[in-house]
């Protein structure tokens, strides 16, 4: 916490480091009230552009008790502290510096750095969170090979890793012990790890293609170790992928996973040691849904994946964040589509983009995925550098083809290896194996806002022509008013009475691409631009954006009719759910227009009609046809209502709920029987073919609850029979969205009573109890921040029930009197003391304040006003604020 006001840094500054570090020796000593860091760096002067300069290394919440160079104790007057910073203005070229410090892991409940998580020690260092564990050059272009030696009480912490190879194990017979690590591999602050604890492991062994036996482990507390099974199969099944569709072989003999209570984030991909979140490692039938199944195979692969793309070759500098995130998304999303529904993981992908990508590209804090400026880097772990990063990877994917996709990324790895480099390194080797030009395509990295693809489509029947007029624009951002055209690979079909067409671009040789004809990526380069394709025999409905094939927004002025046809017709997946979408979309907005006018509403049968019957098409995948009928969130229609003059939440809400009953009504029977026929009767496994029945039945559920209040006991018996979490959170959710209040006390209660001892599932009790409508939910919540379940110094306690009121609750959050902003700000400014990269995520959902109109609009933004004002905020919240408010 400063006093001073924090400055932004600028891409556009960087220099390269004038010191490196060759070999960094760490020595822990860690207590109850305090841990002892020994460091001895080996520096070197960086040779060009380190001549004269002083020595200038990153600290923070450190005491100092003693530095000395090359062994000779330095003098008050040799150095010099500042608030974050250590200086000497003399040193050689080449020389050693050790230091002691004394810090507070027990103290430190910002999570950054080194803190204790419940009864063990650990770290966590990005990105800039070595500085608070001793001086350094904290930066990811100084990379070093790391020797650390941890020393604890024996008993507490039986565990002692940290980073590569154990070379030492001794007791030092007062009842402590001393182990030694050594990481042969280079590598930037961020990536060091230590653990200490009373651990148990599960292990298991993995052989590389090239024969190396690698030892894997997943360390927990004792309690969960038959929790850790998912998680390591997922993790073997990440080290084949990446054999198999990377070439990337893991090349150390050992990889170790620790589950960690309280974290900020997911996990941590530190060298062969991961640190995760526990909520994203820890599994079982019993206490894991579907979803919660699926998220720990793909972190568990995200990190594993980092081995290669973050770690052996990592970022110059925190501008390129994208260069591993992105690239990683992507990687992680292909490892998923390939384990489970490619089309389901692509329009879950997509719904993420569309919803909350595409917001934090519309509000103050819209960056470009390779952001030029930032005041605390932290807050730029977002959808926008992680997601839409990938994004930019898939296209060039796309571009490029798979074969020249592969032999550039051989090329990045083999050329960077060992190295720190740029997102401009990623592209020119991507160019340079492919022999592309992505020269226009660089500008992804650099324009900040989502493009608007407006799209009109005309038949000329006579001719037998059909031409497709694009314009693409993107609306100004903050620091960038003007907006160039991108390079855009928009990918259609042209949807015919039976089926899709062949396609025949004029002037261009045969489309012969693969068997599949009726499919052709256009590249879109222009501010508006034409395609015309030829030996058009029929009026086709244009088939857009197959595959989410670029991150737009992409506008056409469907008929509703037409909307059916792509719907229940076209052969791309995402374009059938994004049609359902759009339908559902321009029927809700109807729907809110008539009740806003006070007119009676009236859903399009046409609509209802549409639904029913792809419910009752059972060749369909199930799962596909609960995303087609889910209706889109309250939230991200208030995103769209933005757009047309200010959303206001009560007619959202109401619309989305008349809409929802209506549908319900109409297909009741429907309903039941796809309730009933998708019953899994095997035993639970988190496969495809059972979570897409899972999904469905439940939705049905969810639907059947709206239908008629005698289906609430089809929920209650649900939830008394549920033999995994996925059907008893779905039914418990029923039963306190819809049931009574005696029904929805009844089942809460019993909830906790049987699930109090697993941290994990008693988070979802907290955000079901947050989501659970009507005027009391404020107040239930409120106590809830006194229950002995919740805890604000753990994120995913936080997250649940905060985050869950806020981003599921859109009513009560909203209300008028603005009282739901009022609590949600007090919490903010509790957690600006304690942990500022959460107080400053939780900021998000007010900063849209621009999107409401009044009164919600203006109470959000006076809530952002007064903690403004507030004496003495961090530089991650200071920074998300004073964007919010210009
Ligand atoms: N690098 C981590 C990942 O994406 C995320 C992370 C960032 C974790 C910062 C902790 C702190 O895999
Ligand atoms: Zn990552």
């Amino acid at each position: 916490m400063r006093d001073a006001r924090p400055s932004a840094i600028y891409l556009k500054d960087y220099r390269p480091p004038a010191f490196l570090i060759e070999r960094t020796e760490l020595a822990f000593d860690l207590h109850e009230d305090r841990a002892i860091v020994e460091a001895t760096l080996h520096l070197r002067r960086n040779s060009g552009v380190g001549a004269g300069e002083a020595l200038v290394l990153h600290g923070q919440e450190l005491e100092l008790l003693w530095l000395a160079l090359d062994g000779r104790e330095l003098g008050e007057g040799e150095y010099s502290l500042a608030e974050d910073s250590l200086s000497i203005a003399d040193v050689p070229d080449q020389f050693t510096l050790s230091s002691r410090c004394r810090i507070r892991p027990q103290d430190n409940t910002s999570l950054e750095g080194l803190y204790k998580s419940r009864t063990m020690f650990c770290t966590q260092c990005e990105a800039e969170g070595f500085r608070k564990i001793t001086w350094y050059l904290d930066r990811p272009d100084v990379m070093a090979e790391f020797e650390v030696s941890i020393e604890a009480e024996k008993a507490r912490y039986p565990v002692l890793l940290s980073n590569g190879n154990p070379v030492a194990a001794e007791d030092l017979g007062n009842g402590r012990h001393r182990a030694r690590w050594h990481d042969p591999f280079p590598k930037p602050a961020y990536l060091f790890a230590l653990v200490a604890g009373d651990l148990r492991s599960v292990d298991d062994s993995f052989t590389t293609r090239g024969g190396r036996q690698v030892s894997l482990r997943i360390f927990v507390e004792e309690k969960d170790l038959d929790k850790c099974d998912h998680a390591m199969i997922s993790l073997k099944k990440s080290m084949r992928w990446d054999e198999e569709v990377y070439g990337r072989e893991y090349d150390l003999d050992i990889f170790n996973i620790v589950a960690v209570d309280d974290f900020n984030m997911g996990a941590m991909e530190n060298k062969s040691l991961n640190i995760f979140n526990s909520s994203c490692v820890l599994c079982s039938p019993e206490t894991t849904t579907d979803k919660g199944f699926q998220t720990v195979e793909a972190i568990v692969a995200h990190e594993y994946f980092h081995n290669w793309s973050g770690n052996r070759v990592t970022c110059r500098d925190w501008f390129q964040l994208s260069l591993k995130e992105g690239f990683t998304v992507f990687r992680d999303a292909e490892f998923s589509a390939d384990m489970g529904s490619r089309t389901v993981k692509r329009v879950e992908d997509a719904t993420v983009m569309r919803t909350a990508q595409f917001a934090e590209d519309a509000g103050p804090m819209a960056h470009p995925v390779r952001p030029d400026s930032f005041i605390e880097i932290s807050n730029f772990y977002t959808l926008t550098v992680y997601e839409k990063g990938a994004e930019v990877v898939r296209m060039i994917h796309t571009l490029l083809g798979p074969e020249a996709f592969r032999k550039g990324s051989d090329l990045y790895f083999e050329r960077h290896d060992g190295q720190a480099v740029t997102c401009e390194d990623f592209v020119l080797a991507m160019e340079e194996a492919s022999g592309t030009d992505l020269g226009q395509f660089r500008r992804w990295y650099a324009q900040a806002g989502t493009p608007l693809l407006s799209v009109g489509g005309d038949y000329d029947e006579d001719a037998q022509t059909y031409t497709l007029s694009v314009r693409q624009s993107t609306a100004p951002t903050p620091g960038q008013p003007e907006k160039q055209p991108l390079l855009i690979p928009l990918a259609v079909g042209l949807l015919g009475d039976a089926g899709n067409l062949p396609l025949q671009l004029e002037g261009e040789a045969p489309n012969v691409e693969s068997e599949d004809n009726t499919h052709l990526v256009l590249k879109v380069t222009e501010a508006e631009q034409q395609f015309v394709f030829s030996g058009v025999r029929e009026r086709p409905v244009p088939s857009l954006l197959r595959g989410f094939s670029a991150p737009v927004r992409l506008e056409y002025n469907y008929s509703r009719e037409e909307l059916c046809a792509l719907m229940s017709r076209d052969d791309d997946g995402f374009v059938r759910w994004d049609a359902a979408q759009q339908l559902a979309i321009s029927v809700l907005q109807e729907v809110e227009g008539q009740i806003r006018e006070d007119q009676a509403a009236r859903v399009d049968p046409l609509y209802l009609k549409a639904c029913e019957t792809l419910l009752q098409d059972t060749s369909l995948d199930p799962a596909m046809v609960a995303e087609m009928l889910r209706l889109p969130g309250e939230g991200y229609l208030a995103e769209l209502a933005a757009r047309r003059g200010g959303a206001r939440v009560e007619s959202i809400h109401l619309a989305r709920e008349t809409v929802l009953k209506a549908l319900a009504l109409h297909a009741e029977a429907t309903w039941l029987e796809a309730y009933r026929r998708n019953v899994v009767n095997a035993p639970y496994a988190p496969v495809a073919g059972q979570i897409a029945a899972r999904s469905l039945r439940n939705l049905s559920l969810e639907y059947l609850a709206l239908a008629r209040e005698e289906h609430i006991a089809l929920a209650r018996a649900q939830y008394a029979s549920a033999g995994n979490m996925t059907d008893s959170l779905a039914a418990l959710r029923v039963i306190s969205q819809r049931g009574t209040d005696a029904q929805r006390d009844e089942a809460l209660d019993d909830f906790y009573r049987r699930w109090q001892a697993e941290a994990l599932v008693v988070n979802q009790w907290l955000q079901v109890q947050a989501t659970v409508p009507g005027e009391g939910a404020l107040a239930r919540v409120q106590g809830l921040l006194q229950h002995e379940a919740f805890d604000l110094r753990n994120p995913n306690k936080v997250r649940s029930l905060v985050g869950g009121f806020a981003n599921g609750n859109p009513l009560q959050f909203h209300r008028a009197d603005g009282a739901g902003y009022r609590f949600h700000g007090e919490v903010i400014e509790a957690l600006n003391t304690s942990n500022p990269q959460i107080a400053a995520r939780l900021l998000a959902p007010l900063t849209r304040w621009r999107n409401y109109a009044a009164p919600q609009g203006a109470a959000m933004r006076t809530e952002l006003e007064r903690l403004a004002a507030l004496p003495k905020l961090s530089p991650d919240v200071f920074e998300v604020l004073s964007k919010s408010l210009v």
